[in-house]
């Protein structure tokens, strides 16, 4: 897999095309549109946060619906009820523009990420890692037609894929958004998904067809331990070789809108271009004036619409939700922001900067340039208002159709990679005797991953998805009832199964963005990361003791460390995410009625399977080894060792041979988890006696990069202030000033730097407490909550709003929270990265200090402690 190595970033050579009269109309329009337009147009704001007036007295360019957001909160609305929400944001753009002599077309954007799979009953694909693994491109570009139809008729004219990200590590939680590990392989598949979503010229012109999205810019799958919105650190070389690829070839096949990542870029190139502004600039791609203006616009070209993602403005520390300005310079063309105050509270402080010039007209000329370039390219001015568009009005007709379907069902047979046939076990006979188990097997979740009508995947069931059939009932389908066993009926029965095979469904449980990461002190064991995969492998052992021969399906959006699962199968196939068409997974893995193959095995994997529990991250052969940063990415490939490379997977004729020798895969030896000794003493975590280095931190709810406290220098934000005061020594505590702003959560933590962790389970054995002492200014307004976590955001937090609320004012108590009691809502105490977080909604101010967990808490002296 060596990548193709450039000395420069390439210019985009679209096949839109410049063209001159257009260009002059926009100018036109531009000269006769005022500030407070252009800048409506710059604002996408989400449905549930916009109202039809508002889009009319704001000339709101454009909204979305949000992951899991449907008309009315009901999940089951149909085409047209979407339809019916959308048509007045539409009218009420028309109606805005009343009087003027131009009008500009307002869009709506969804995630249809595999498939339209925000709509009840619309057609669900395999998530893009499956799609990569069938390598068949006129596939792809047939399964972005056919969602294209399913959006076009909801009404909807844009859509938020594909995702042409390089999935460098399987840690990361969205892994399985990206086509393949391999960045040649991006190159020639996404395009194939703008070809389907934006048709060529003459289907644009008869409204089949949607914006794409290319997201996201750039590097979000080459983040330190895969960590979601976390830090790319590799060199520009191979951000431009490897990570850019996919945009290379997108853009060129004519996609208009780049989406930007929530991550960061740590290079020097990365610079500051307003040193002199805020805090120092934390290098989140939203404020990368490099990536954004000077490669991307200038030296690549890209003349379509740079989009920032959710409320991502708000993660650059040169930004707040309400204040934008950072971002737009850099080169950021529409807002992506969740809150009405937010959106309201940006354009505001955006026509400020404008009229006192710390943003220019001609960047906000710019922005507003390419949005309508944008939105005449797609036709959007042609589209009738949609209750009228003739997709729609076929709807019915069209969402989730059997033509559409069978490309699903197609998908998914033409995804599934085979590794192992021992003595040909597959393809199974239609009238075989089956033994179904495993945790996947009924679990329409682990069949349709994240993105799947619910954000994270998990809310749903099989009534949410109308004729979906999991794994478990494609297989009663074929055999029929009377032949299949589950497996927990022959272990309660005790006896021996009758079977000539055995299914065992097992896989990921549902996950998406910023839920779905590993935490870097885990490794990729399958059977280590949850009790229920754990299951999965006592399962699979016991079925191999009970010597029936056994098929293995493993559902999942990442490859993980299955070497001894692998091992004990007979068989064993990787079905990735594969939606609700379990169908096409028997279509493959069944015979017909006179044994005779139906359908061959044609997947190939689309990344390299590890084969060790350690074996995290991919590193591209071909860049970056004499590069700056060169050393990471050699220590990265040393880590990796692939059990099969990217591009292997079996078929029917060529099963045996390899196959045999996967009997004998060394396992790797199970390492012992190192951790420092745990302290013996208290850990003091604020105060005079801490001698751990921590990173001091306050954030607030839409905005979890938290901002560093000073320690010397108070710092003011909008969510309150808090200001290094006197108590034990010299500033050596906190005068906190939460204001409850909006009622939006604020919260103060301790953090262990670099995501490091500490082993604390001594502390919560031993009867520890945290304790820390505070003075209250007055009552709490609300709930006040406190936490210990590894990582957001996994874990509970306790309810301590009586211990403030009972602490007198204006006087220095001890508060005491038993570790036990943090334990019983969640936190690990193996792994604590943040040993302390307080956090609320409403007002709070108190001074707050020596902080610290007690090992073996003195006794309480009564009057002081007020636990
Ligand atoms: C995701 C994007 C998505 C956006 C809109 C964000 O949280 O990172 O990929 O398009 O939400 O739903």
């Amino acid at each position: 897999m060596p990548v193709m190595s450039r000395t420069e970033w390439p210019r985009i050579s679209s096949r839109r095309g410049y063209d001159a009269d257009l260009e002059r109309e926009i100018s036109a329009i531009l000269g006769q549109m005022t500030l407070e337009e252009k800048i409506g147009q710059m604002i996408q704001a989400e449905v549930q946060q916009l109202t039809p007036d508002d889009v009319r007295i704001h000339k709101i360019g454009s909204a979305l619906n949000g992951a899991g957001i449907w008309p009315k909160r009901n999940r089951y609305s149909t085409a047209l009820e979407w339809v019916q929400m959308i048509e007045p944001y539409w009218l009420a753009s028309q109606e805005g523009f009343r009087g003027r002599p131009f009008s500009i077309p307002f869009a709506w954007a969804t995630d249809a990420v595999h498939g339209h799979n925000n709509l009840f009953g619309a057609t669900i694909f395999p998530h893009n890692i499956g799609l990569g693994a069938t390598h068949d491109e006129s596939l792809i570009r047939r399964i972005g037609r056919v969602t294209a139809r399913e959006i076009a008729a909801s009404g909807i004219d844009w859509t938020f894929a594909p995702t042409v990200t390089i999935p460098c590590d399987a840690r990361w939680g969205r892994f399985y958004e990206g086509y393949s590990e391999d960045p040649e392989l991006v190159m020639r598949f996404a395009p194939q998904m703008v070809f389907g979503l934006e048709g060529d010229e003459q289907d644009a012109r008869d409204a089949h067809s949607v914006i794409a999205t290319i997201k996201h810019w750039l590097g979000d799958g080459g983040t330190k331990w895969g960590i979601d919105r976390g830090v790319n650190a590799f060199p520009e070389e191979e951000l431009r070789d490897v990570h850019a690829a996919g945009f290379f070839s997108t853009l060129n096949a004519g996609a208009q809108v780049v989406m930007l990542s929530f991550s960061s870029w740590e290079s020097d190139r990365n610079y500051d271009f307003d040193p002199g502004s805020r805090a120092a600039y934390n290098g989140k791609l939203h404020g990368s004036r490099y990536l954004i203006t000077d490669v991307l616009k200038e030296q690549m070209q890209f003349d379509g619409i740079v989009i920032t993602d959710w409320d991502g403005h708000c993660e650059v520390s040169k930004c707040t939700l309400q204040d934008a300005r950072y971002c737009f310079n850099a080169g950021a063309d529409v807002l992506m922001v969740e809150a009405r105050q937010d959106w309201l509270a940006v354009i505001h402080s955006t026509l400020e900067d404008v009229r006192t010039g710390r943003i220019s007209m001609s960047r906000i000329d710019d922005a507003v340039r390419r949005i309508l370039r944008v939105k005449h390219r797609a036709r959007l001015s042609l589209k009738e208002q949609p209750t009228r568009r003739e997709l729609v009005r076929k709807s019915q007709h069209i969402i989730g159709c059997e033509e559409h379907r069978s490309v699903a069902r197609e998908a998914v047979r033409k995804s599934l990679v085979l590794l192992k046939n021992r003595g040909q076990l597959l393809p199974l006979s239609p009238e075989a005797r089956v033994v179904l188990a495993g945790s996947g097997a009924h679990d329409i979740t682990r069949h349709n991953g994240g993105w799947s009508l619910d954000w994270q995947g998990r809310n749903v069931s099989l009534r949410d998805f109308p004729g979906a059939m999991t794994l478990a009932m494609a297989v009663r389908q074929i055999v029929g009832d009377e032949r299949v066993t589950e497996w927990e009926e022959v272990k309660s029965s005790g006896g021996p199964a009758h079977a000539d095979a055995a299914i065992v469904v097992i896989g990921e449980e549902s996950y998406a963005e910023m839920h779905g990461d590993i935490q870097p002190w885990r490794t990729l064991e399958y059977a280590s990361l949850k009790p229920a995969y754990r299951e999965d492998l006592e399962t699979i052992r016991a079925i191999k003791a009970s010597g029936i021969p056994m098929v293995i399906i493993f559902l999942g959006g990442r490859p993980l460390y299955i070497s001894e699962e692998i091992k004990l199968a007979d068989a064993f196939v990787v079905a990735w995410l594969p939606g609700p068409e379990g169908g096409g997974i028997t279509d493959v893995l069944f015979a017909r009625e006179d044994g005779s193959i139906r359908f061959d095995f044609q997947g190939k994997l689309p990344v390299s399977w590890p084969a060790t529990r350690r074996s995290f991250s991919i590193a591209h052969p071909g860049v970056s080894d004499g590069l700056a940063g060169g050393e990471a990415v050699l220590a990265r490939r040393e880590e990796h060792q692939a059990l099969f490379p990217c591009g292997y997977g079996l078929n029917y004729t060529s099963a045996s041979h390899i196959s045999d020798e996967l009997d004998h895969i060394a396992l790797d030896p199970e390492m012992a988890e190192q951790h420092p000794e745990p302290p013996s003493e208290n850990f003091e975590l604020l105060g005079p006696n801490v001698t751990t280095a921590f990173d001091l931190k306050i954030a607030g709810n839409g905005c979890w990069v938290g901002v560093d406290v000073s320690r010397t220098e108070p710092l003011d934000m909008m969510l309150g202030r808090v200001e290094p005061i006197d108590y034990l020594g010299h500033k050596d505590a906190l005068s906190l000033a939460f204001n409850g702003f909006q009622g939006r959560i604020a919260s103060l933590y301790i953090q262990l730097p670099q995501l490091e962790t500490r082993h604390l389970c001594n502390f919560v054995a031993a009867g520890g407490v945290l304790a820390f002492s505070v003075r209250m200014a007055a009552k709490p307004a609300g709930t006040v909550l406190l936490a210990c976590h590894n990582c957001f955001p996994s874990q509970g937090a306790l309810d301590v709003t009586h211990l403030f609320s009972g602490a007198p004012l204006n006087r220095w108590v001890e508060l005491r929270v038993p570790l036990a009691e943090l334990a019983e809502t969640g936190s690990e105490f193996c792994h604590i990265n943040v040993p302390f977080m307080l956090y609320t909604a409403a007002e709070l101010r108190c001074d707050i200090g020596n902080i610290r967990w007690e090992l073996q808490p003195k006794a309480v002296v009564p009057g002081k402690a007020t636990y």
